[in-house]
């Protein structure tokens, strides 16, 4: 994220200020500040009941902060109707009317607009080009699929022209392939346009291949913003490492010897050195560190230079490009997960028989220092 000086207006488009919100005596947003920026796909990521939804019904209008300011474009939306608000929302369950064809579903908000005809139907006819549905417009709700129900929702919410279109768990109730499919559709009609998304999930797989930038909430806070690269490479706390895909995590020690030279006495690796610059807690301090399983390499030697220690094989898993190993070290209780493509079959791979001994080695650049929560 650009810091704070170099942000242009349209980078803060909608801009959340210490918002809180309580239900009586339960909180279920936290003191959230954030900004989402004009024209990008930003999402809002967590597990069940970190108040995803409720932070969403605030952008629309529908729940008021019990703390805090929203402003949407600069404007202030406190005092600002959901119908006025310019935003739209696309709900879970596909709210299409079913007595309805699709034609009569996507120009349904048009309706107190005074528009011709001929224009209303022109319009209709632009959306479901955009969403690929040429020739449907006569077509009964209930003769849709779910994949083209949810279409039909996405096209009514989009034929109003918000400047901000807020989806909850839209592709929760598809399948695993339609939900792919509508994934990079999505995103296609996204950029094509151009209309600030908020998108509400709790798939960490689909946030990543979906977002500009993802939020990470938990227990109504936010816990980091930022890139899916980002989350991914530099987790700030164990809860985002272990939210996004698998990490292993060492406590370690600062040792320190003057000011040139810093090092890391982890469980299980042994020292590693640090470049001071990414190291700036005192001799002594306590620290959490984390590696990426696919950033070890495995060898049958111990390779040469460089840092390594000696493992045995636990378990690995065949997962077709890759396998996953898990190898105890000596001096740390749980085993290291280690990711290694199949592509050269480094060594009979998954065929290895458990007990195997195995070097681990990694470079220090591929360390994580993550804050301790
Ligand atoms: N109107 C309400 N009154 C009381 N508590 C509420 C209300 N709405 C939401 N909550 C509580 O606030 C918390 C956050 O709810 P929210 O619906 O925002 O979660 P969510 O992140 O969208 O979860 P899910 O992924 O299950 O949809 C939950 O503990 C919920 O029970
Ligand atoms: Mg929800």
């Amino acid at each position: 994220m650009k810091a704070p000086s170099s942000m242009t207006p349209s980078d803060r488009f909608i801009s959340i200020r210490s918002v809180s919100k309580r239900f009586g005596a339960f909180t279920a947003i936290e003191d959230i500040s954030m900004d989402i920026g004009q024209g990008e796909f930003f999402s809002l990521l967590g597990a069940s009941g970190c108040g995803k939804t409720t932070l969403l019904r605030m952008l629309a209008g529908f729940e008021a902060p019990s703390k805090g300011e929203i402003f949407i474009d600069d404007q202030p939306m406190s005092d600002v109707p959901p119908h006025h608000r310019p935003v739209n929302m696309v709900f879970q369950s596909y709210a299409i009317f079913p007595h309805l064809n699709v034609r009569d579903n996507i120009a349904y908000g048009l309706r107190k607009q005074k528009l011709a005809s001929t224009r209303r139907a022109e319009m209709v006819e632009e959306m479901l080009d955009l969403i690929k549905l040429p020739g449907y417009g006569n077509r009964k709700a209930n003769e849709l699929s779910g994949g083209q129900r949810q279409r039909i929702a996405l096209a009514r919410a989009l034929i109003l022209r918000p400047k901000v279109l807020l989806l909850d768990e839209p592709l929760g109730a598809l399948d695993k392939q339609l939900r792919e499919q509508m994934q990079l559709e999505l995103r296609a009609l996204q950029r094509q346009v151009g209309i600030t998304f908020v998108f509400v999930t709790h798939d960490q797989e689909e946030a990543l291949t979906l977002s500009d930038r993802i939020a990470v909430m938990s227990g109504g806070k936010v816990l980091q913003v930022d890139t899916p690269a980002g989350l991914y490479e530099t987790p700030r706390t164990r809860a985002v490492a272990s939210f996004i895909g698998t990490m292993n995590f060492f406590r370690g020690t600062v040792r320190r010897n003057g000011s040139v030279m810093a090092a890391i006495e982890a469980e299980g690796l042994g020292t590693i050195p640090m470049a001071t610059a990414q190291l700036t807690k005192p001799d002594g301090a306590p620290v959490q560190i984390a590696l990426r399983p696919e950033k070890f390499s495995l060898s049958p030697k111990r390779p040469e230079g460089g840092l390594a220690v000696e493992g045995r094989l636990r378990t690995a898993a065949y997962m077709g490009e890759r396998s996953q190993y898990y190898l105890s070290i000596p001096g740390k209780a749980e085993p290291v997960a280690v990711s290694a493509p199949n592509s050269h079959r480094l060594m009979g791979g998954h065929d290895l028989p458990e007990g195997q001994a195995l070097w681990l080695s990694w470079s220090p650049e591929s360390i994580v220092m993550l804050d301790i929560d």
